[in-house]
Formats: structure tokens, sequence, C-alpha cells
């Protein structure tokens, strides 16, 4: 099973790149970038790695990223991960990135774009991977700040696939931002957000209604709201799940009480992601496995959750023939 969960052409559509940061490479660019970190080792960073919820990850998150500095730093952090992606199978990246959380720490909006393009560049052509760029507002920040991004972000509109919402879930319900997504929607950039990881299944409603948005990242409490679940189901709107950074955040306690298993039941278009694979235990393929474990699934139903991804990524009909 693990052979045919590697060789699955897998597309990720729900990764932040900043998530992605291994505590070696966190390391080496402090030492580059003349940054104190709070850890004497990469044991001790494993170690602070216990999360309660999501507000406890977020913290060492946004703090983790204190090592990013420059183009090249985002350039080297983006082509780390796409490697390890591409070594498990992984055909295609949508990865989410936070511009706030650079800018308030001095680091424009042109030094991210600048190393994640790069990147992104260099991937398709070294490794064939493609890639897509969701740029995400931070939730828990306010909406004039999101639409002050959205607009510095002009000479960049052409090459993000979405923009998205992120951060801190409860208490910062979507519909804060929806005159920045209805800017998004008139400048013909697709939507996502975040809705239903830790917040109710209102969030999710909103984020459908309010934000017009295209994908549920997580989703996870749909099945609290039994007409919402009628309706993800009807609409066939695509939820990315992402099983591992539950488990880790403790929207569940064990791999085996995940609502993954009833999502399918309930015939919702669902997909399976990584998050925040440094922080929450693996990317895809730890992903993949780690379902398997916990629900016995068969390849039948990998199947199916790789190709609800394919059918949802944010490319053309060309390239998704080429995964099918
Ligand atoms: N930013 C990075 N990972 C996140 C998550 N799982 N939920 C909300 N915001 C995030
Ligand atoms: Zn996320």
């Amino acid at each position: 099973m693990r052979d045919f969960l590697t060789r699955l052409p897998k597309v990720e559509l729900h990764l932040h790149i900043e998530g992605t940061l291994e505590p070696e490479l966190m390391f080496a660019l402090a030492e580059r970038n003349g940054v104190t970190l709070p850890y004497a080792s990469v044991e001790e960073v494993h170690a602070a790695y216990d999360f309660s919820d999501l507000q406890s990850f977020l913290d060492l998150y946004y703090q983790g990223m204190s090592v990013l500095q420059t183009a090249r730093d985002f350039h080297d952090l983006a082509m780390a991960y796409f490697r390890r992606a591409h070594a498990e199978g992984v055909v295609h990246v949508e990865m989410h990135f936070d511009p706030q959380a650079h800018l308030v720490r001095g680091v424009g909006l042109a030094v991210v774009m600048e190393g994640l393009s790069l990147a992104c560049r260099e991937a398709e052509r070294e490794l064939g991977l493609s890639t897509a760029l969701i740029m995400a507002f931070l939730r828990d920040r306010d909406a004039d700040e999101a639409m002050w991004v959205l607009e510095q972000a002009s000479p960049y509109w052409e090459m993000l696939d979405a923009v998205g919402l992120d951060s801190a879930e409860l208490g910062n319900p979507p519909e804060a931002f929806s005159e920045v997504f209805e800017r998004a929607r008139r400048l013909g950039i697709p939507r996502v957000a975040h809705a239903g990881e830790e917040g109710p299944p209102e969030y999710i409603r909103n984020a459908l209604d309010r934000l017009d948005v295209c994908r549920i990242d997580h989703g996870v409490r749909c099945l609290e709201d039994p007409a919402l679940v009628a309706r993800l189901r009807d609409e066939q709107v695509v939820l990315t799940v992402c099983p591992l950074s539950n488990l880790r955040l403790r929207v569940v306690e064990r791999l085996e009480e995940h609502p993954l298993p009833r999502m399918l039941a309930e015939g919702l278009n669902v997909t399976l992601n990584s998050d925040d694979p440094a922080y929450f235990g693996g990317g895809m393929l730890a992903n993949f496995l780690a379902c398997k474990r916990a629900f016995g699934w068969g390849k039948e139903t990998f199947r199916r959750l790789a190709g609800n991804a394919i059918e949802a990524a944010f490319v053309d009909e060309a390239r998704r023939q080429e995964w099918r």
C-alpha cells in the first residue's frame, strides 16, 4: 500500500508554505540571518510542538517564520518543500502564503513574491512539479489591512491563483472580510477560506454566502449541521481536509474518531492535504498513510480522494488529464 500511495499522483490543495519550515532549515536560516531562536536544538523544537489548539500552534508558527527575511530564504524554503513533496509523488502544490505575517516584521510583499515565484519556476523546470499561489489574509487582523494588502499586491494579481483566509478562526467570522473578497471577485481572482476547523458550521455557510468561495479549507465541523451537509453535497463544495493537522491541533483526540469516513459516506467532495507538514508530523504521504492505518481504506477510496483534488485544482484541462 505504501508503494501504491507513493505512486498515486497526489495534488495538494491546502498547504501553508511557512508551515513547511523544518527545524533544521529554521536553524540554518537563523544562523544565516543572525536571528536568535528560543530553542537550543532540533530536539527542543520538536518537544515544543505539543499543541493544545490552533492558537498554541499559531504562536510558534509565527515565531518560527522570523528567520525568513530575504527572497533567497523564501526560495530555499519552498524548494526544500517541493523536493520532499515530489519524492512522495505529489504532482501539484497549491500553497497559501501569509503576507501580513511578514509585513509586520518589515519583510515586504516583493521579497516574498520574488522568492516564491523563483522557486515555483524552478520546481516546474527541474521537478516537473506544478504549483499555484494562494495569498491568504489573516482573519485575526482587521479587514482594512487585508484590503490594503490586496491593493499592494496589484503587480502580482496575475500571478495569484486565489486569495484565502486563515489564522485564528474562533471569534473571527468570515463575513468581516466580505468587501475584501468582493474586491478579489471583481478582479477575477478565485477565493477560498478556512472555515469549520475550530469554528462553527455557521462560519462555513457564511464563507460560501458572504465570501463566495469555491473551496472550504478544513470544513470538518460541517457534520454538526445536517442542512449544511446537504448543501455541501448538493453543490459538491470542495473541502480540503487535513487529518494530521486536526489530530495535532486536537480537533480530534484520535484519528480513528476523525469525521472523514462520515464525510465520505455523506457524499461530500473531500480531499486530503497536509496543512503545515513541518509542524504536524508529515506531508501528503504521511497523511494518506495515517488514514490507511486509522480507517483501513482500500485503493478505491484513495483514488477517489486523489481524483477529487485533481478536479478541484487551479489548472487547465490538459494538466488535469496528465494526472487522471
Ligand atoms: N495558518 C497556518 N495553518 C493554519 C491552520 N491550520 N488554520 C488556520 N490558519 C493557519
Ligand atoms: Zn490551513
